[in-house]
């Protein structure tokens, strides 16, 4: 098993390439999903993962900083995981029917954030994001939503809306452009969405003034995980909060990124907001997948008794809610979000020092931060624009063949688990080093 070093080599990555030539002959763009495509010199093909750590299948070790997209809150096959992976599928995967897991997990996720009075569970953040939205649809008689750019909500068609528009597709900050980013959505799909920007009030007050009776929801991740890390200015949750109570709409948190990583009871416990409505996803099962939609009883009672249809072969699936509560357990052990987050401070610190000088920031909070190369830190997705996108994809390029794995878009990320160490952290630092040194 060979190790990346600073100043080693390149990777040899045969193995992975010819995968990849394999891969296409019988995958569409031989990925799995979209964003993969994007690591260079081709997608990595992964053999396994422990902890921190993952190894591709030419034999080369990764300190995993991606973490499935964020999900591996306690790193990669972690052994309790997979003993009550193990354990629940003896007895069973599915059982189309109800179970003494799911009574378990949804009083323990309740307890932990009491927003969410009932719940029901999937498998996909967008699908949660799916009821969440038709539930206050149902719950208003309305149809409008608001959602904000740069946010990610799923790929579904009717919010897989303006996530990345180019400057000039996004229309005025005032009053920005509905842009799909997709073909293959008609605009009937979204042409119920208001596309607002973050962190701005006045045009989600000014939005509300003109509209306040149509609308049915705002939706909105509680930090803007997708496209920069950026936290909310302070008083502007609470605003959205007090627009939705004044208009009758339902508030969405879409914790699917935040729900369990910044806090045990998400980021509406750090800002003290109560959401009428919460999606959780991601971190929750800790790499299986499970989603979460939950909320106000009012609310979630329109789905008990069937006025909304909420429904999945795979909901509730004992397999995946098995690693709920080995996910609950690691992380309310005294003293682990204490760990993490100075291990990611620590990295934060670090990595800011070496980017600086050559025109970089990071940005972030907890135990999620992402870099960037522009005039500095980012309040709104349109302030990304003036970052360099080359530039950062050439770090991340330097940082894969050096051994430090990243998320494969400009838009960047990094996460922290459980399962980093202050030895990966000095590892990454010197990688980052070497890696700073070589952009031009
Ligand atoms: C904030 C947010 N919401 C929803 C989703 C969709 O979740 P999934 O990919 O599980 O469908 C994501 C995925 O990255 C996300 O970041």
């Amino acid at each position: 098993m060979r190790t990346a070093r600073p100043g080693a080599k390149p990777l040899e990555l045969e193995r992975s390439r010819k995968m990849f030539e394999a891969t296409r002959q019988v995958m569409a763009g031989g990925v799995g999903s979209a964003d993969r495509a994007l690591v260079e010199p081709h997608p990595i093909f992964i053999a396994r993962g422990a902890g921190s750590r993952m190894w591709d299948v030419d034999g080369n070790e990764y300190i995993d900083y991606l973490l499935g997209y964020g999900p591996l809150i306690l790193g990669h096959a972690h052994p309790k995981i997979v003993e009550a992976l193990g354990r629940q599928a003896g007895r069973g995967t599915i059982y189309g029917a109800g179970h003494p897991l799911e009574l378990e997990v949804a009083e323990r996720l309740t307890a932990l954030m009491p927003s969410m009075e009932l719940v029901r569970f999937g498998q996909s953040g967008t699908e949660a994001i799916q009821s969440a939205i038709r539930i206050a649809r149902a719950a208003t008689g309305r149809s409008l939503i608001v959602k904000f750019e740069g946010h990610y909500h799923g790929w579904a068609d009717q919010v897989a809306v303006s996530y990345a528009p180019s400057e000039k597709q996004a229309g005025s900050p005032r009053r920005p452009t509905a842009v799909p980013m997709s073909e293959g959505q008609p605009y009937g799909t979204y042409e119920d969405v208001i596309v607002l920007g973050w962190n701005d009030l006045d045009t989600v007050r000014a939005a509300f003034a003109e509209r306040g009776g149509e609308i049915a929801a705002i939706i909105t991740e509680p930090i803007a995980c997708n496209c920069g890390v950026i936290e909310p200015v302070p008083g502007f949750l609470e605003g959205l909060r007090k627009v939705c109570d004044d208009a009758g709409s339902v508030l969405i948190f879409d914790e699917v990124q935040t729900g369990l990583r910044i806090a045990l009871g998400g980021a509406q416990s750090l800002y003290h907001i109560t959401p009428d409505l919460t999606c959780l996803g991601k971190a929750v099962s800790g790499g299986v997948p499970t989603s979460v939609v939950g909320g106000k009883r009012e609310l979630m009672e329109l789905v008990s008794d069937r006025r909304v249809f909420q429904s999945g072969t795979y909901n509730s699936n004992p397999l995946c809610l098995a690693a709920i509560p080995v996910v609950l357990d690691r992380l309310s052990e005294p003293g682990t979000y204490e760990a993490m987050e100075s291990l990611s401070g620590r990295l934060r610190k670090e990595l800011q020092a070496l980017i600086e000088p050559i025109g970089g920031y990071v940005q972030g909070t907890n135990t999620v931060f992402g870099l960037g190369f522009g005039p500095g830190e980012i309040r709104t997705m349109r302030d990304g624009w003036r970052n360099s996108t080359e530039r950062i994809m050439q770090l991340k390029g330097a940082l894969w063949s050096r051994g430090v794995y990243t998320k494969p878009t400009p838009r960047d990320i990094w996460y922290v688990s459980t399962e980093h160490t202050e030895e990966d952290v000095d590892a990454t630092v010197e990688r980052f080093a070497e890696a700073v040194s070589l952009l031009d």
